[in-house]
Formats: C-alpha cells, structure tokens, sequence
C-alpha cells in the first residue's frame, strides 16, 4: 500500500514531535519541519528529533517558515496528502515580551505556508489555534460559537490564522481545519509551562512562582487524549466542512491549587512564593466538547490522577534533559 504523505511543522515541537510519533507508528510518510527556534532549550528539541530519525519513514528539514522561498523550493517537487501545521511562537506571557517572533512566525509563517498550498492544495490542512482566542470568557464551557476575545498578540495571531483560513478556504480549494487546543501536558511536554516548571523547581530546590495564588483553572488536555481525538478526526474526515474549528479539550477544568495538593501527596513539593497576577494570563479555561463529539462520537480520557502522574514519572526519570 502506498504511504500517505504528511507535512508537519512544528515536528520537534511538544505537539507536532508527539503527533509525529503517532503517525510515523500508524505507517505515514512524515516530512517534519522546524526552525529549531531557541524559545526554550533547543537540545531538548534534537531530543525530540534523534527520536523521530529512528523512523525510516521521518524526513527532517530544518526550514524557518518565514522564509517564503526556502519553503516554496522544499515544497515543489513534494506530493503532499495532509497538512498538520503545529509550529509557531508558542506561549501567552512571551508575547508580552517579544511581540515581533509572533507576527513573524504566525501571523506570516501561516500566510507562506497557505499561499503556497493554495496552488497545490492537499487533501486537508490542518493547524493549530489556541484557546487562548477566548479571552476573558465569562460564560462556560467555551464553545466554538463565542465571539473571541483575544488579549496578546499570541491571541490575536491565532484569531488572524483562523480568519485567513476561512477566507483562503472560499476562494481556493483549499480544505482546512482549525485545532484550538486547551493547556496540553503529558510525556516530552513544554518547559515553559506550569507542569515542567513545577516540576523543576521542586528538583532544583528553587522556589516556584506561583501567580495569583493558584487561583487558576485550566482545561488540561492530556496528549495522549489529544493524539486520540486528533486520530478520531481524521478517521472522520469525509464529515468535515471545508473549514471548521474544533476545541480539542478535555472538558474538565482543573484548578492549580488541587494540582499543587495533589502533588504535594506523593512528596512533590516545591517551596512557593506567591507572586501576582501575570498580565497575560486569563483566570479560567473551560473548552466545550459537544462540536467535536458531533464528529467522532464519544471519546474516553484519561484520568488526570493518571496523566498527572505519568507526567511526573516521565519529567522525573528524564530530567537531565532540563539541566541546561
Ligand atoms: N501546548 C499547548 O498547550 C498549546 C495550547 C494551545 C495552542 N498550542 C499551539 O499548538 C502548536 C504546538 O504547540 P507546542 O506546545 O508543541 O509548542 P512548541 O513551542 O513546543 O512547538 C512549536 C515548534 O515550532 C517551531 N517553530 C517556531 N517558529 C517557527 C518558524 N518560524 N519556522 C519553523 N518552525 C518554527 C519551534 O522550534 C518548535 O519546535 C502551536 O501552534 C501552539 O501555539 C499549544
């Protein structure tokens, strides 16, 4: 049988490297590409990398998707099936720091990308947006209804992702899915989020700063859970419209403070200093599943005491790679 063809951006990222995995595992062709950008340790990324070349069916590029033409040259001569574009200039309090990495990496990096798929448009594109494009949400769960309210520029470049897809999806032939994933953890997780963060701390015997005293809700997304429902959806692809976007969540709001207490039960647990609220930072998320359901039916998740505690095992036993 002859393998499918996939481009992944993003592919020593945390989500594209897992996604990568999963599909290289489900027999695809995977042409993974990345910038190898420094926003956190860029050896824990070649980590990430040396694992996908053990794949025969992994091709490596290291490509900056804001070069238009550095990109067009990879692309011409390739046959691609389906898009899973997952690169970009993550993380919501950066922004507040470094507003021209996002334009440049997701505001024009998804418009290259885009402009050059439009003259060979592959079956389906899919990419990431963010929860974030919620805002300040008052009303709960978040569905994919609401008026976004985007509050950085991280935010806001989600929000142009979204609108640029669904105009190059009218007037191109151009198929593509919106992902707005809600607060991913799990195994090869990001070091710049509340998780890994924790979890340093607590090893290197520094204190964790934690914002508003933990008067936070997340809808944690276990990957593993993620790589199912993403794997669901595409099983289902016939159903999608030719532009959609899908909350990929859990469902299931989970407050710092009781992730703080249950890690404090099993002896994990950092000294804390309170400090205040991140500007950056909205107080709750809570994604709404039904839309997605709609599509791929029922899906199971796993436990957060379960993925909680895999997530640790895992950053315990390879923490070496945060020593940096
Ligand atoms: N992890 C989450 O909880 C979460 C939540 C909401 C949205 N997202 C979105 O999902 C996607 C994947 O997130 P992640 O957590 O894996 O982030 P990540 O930072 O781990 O991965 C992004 C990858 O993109 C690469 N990259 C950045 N700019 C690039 C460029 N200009 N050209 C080529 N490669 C570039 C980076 O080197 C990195 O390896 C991102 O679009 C992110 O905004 C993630």
């Amino acid at each position: 049988m002859k393998l499918r063809n996939i481009l992944l951006t993003g592919c020593c990222g945390f989500i594209g490297f897992s996604l990568s995995l999963y599909l290289l595992k489900k027999k695809f062709k995977i042409f993974g590409i990345d910038n190898l950008d420094n926003y956190y340790s860029v050896s824990y990324k070649k980590k990430r990398l040396k694992e996908l070349k053990k794949y025969k069916n992994f091709y490596f590029s290291k490509i900056n998707l804001n070069n238009k033409k550095h990109l067009l040259n990879y692309l011409k001569n390739k046959k691609i099936d389906y898009v899973y574009h997952l690169c970009a200039q993550a993380g919501v309090r950066y922004s507040l720091i470094n507003q021209q990495k996002y334009f440049d990496s997701n505001i024009l990096g998804f418009f290259n990308l885009i402009e050059i798929l439009k003259h060979k448009p592959p079956k389906i594109i899919f990419f990431a947006s963010s929860s974030s494009v919620y805002g300040d949400s008052k009303k709960f769960p978040s569905s994919e209804k609401e008026i976004l309210n985007p509050k950085n520029i991280y935010s806001l470049s989600k929000k142009i992702n979204e609108q640029m897809a669904e105009i190059y999806s009218k007037q191109y032939k151009l198929k593509i899915i919106g992902l707005r994933f809600f607060t991913v953890f799990g195994e090869w997780g990001r070091p710049d989020m509340f998780l890994f963060k924790f979890y340093k701390s607590f090893f290197s015997k520094k204190y964790f700063f934690l914002n508003n005293n933990g008067n936070h809700d997340r809808d944690f997304t276990y990957i593993g859970d993620v790589l199912n429902i993403l794997d669901k959806l595409f099983a289902h692809r016939s159903k999608l419209k030719n532009f959609d976007v899908f909350n990929i969540c859990a469902n299931r709001p989970l407050n710092l403070k009781h992730i703080i207490s249950f890690y404090k039960k099993l002896n994990v647990n950092p000294k804390i200093k309170n400090v205040k609220l991140n500007k950056a930072d909205v107080i709750k998320t809570h994604g709404s599943n039904l839309k997605i359901k709609n599509i791929i039916g029922n899906t199971k998740y796993t436990s957060s005491r379960i993925s909680l505690k895999k997530t640790y095992e895992w950053y315990k036993d390879n923490r070496i790679f945060f020593n940096d």
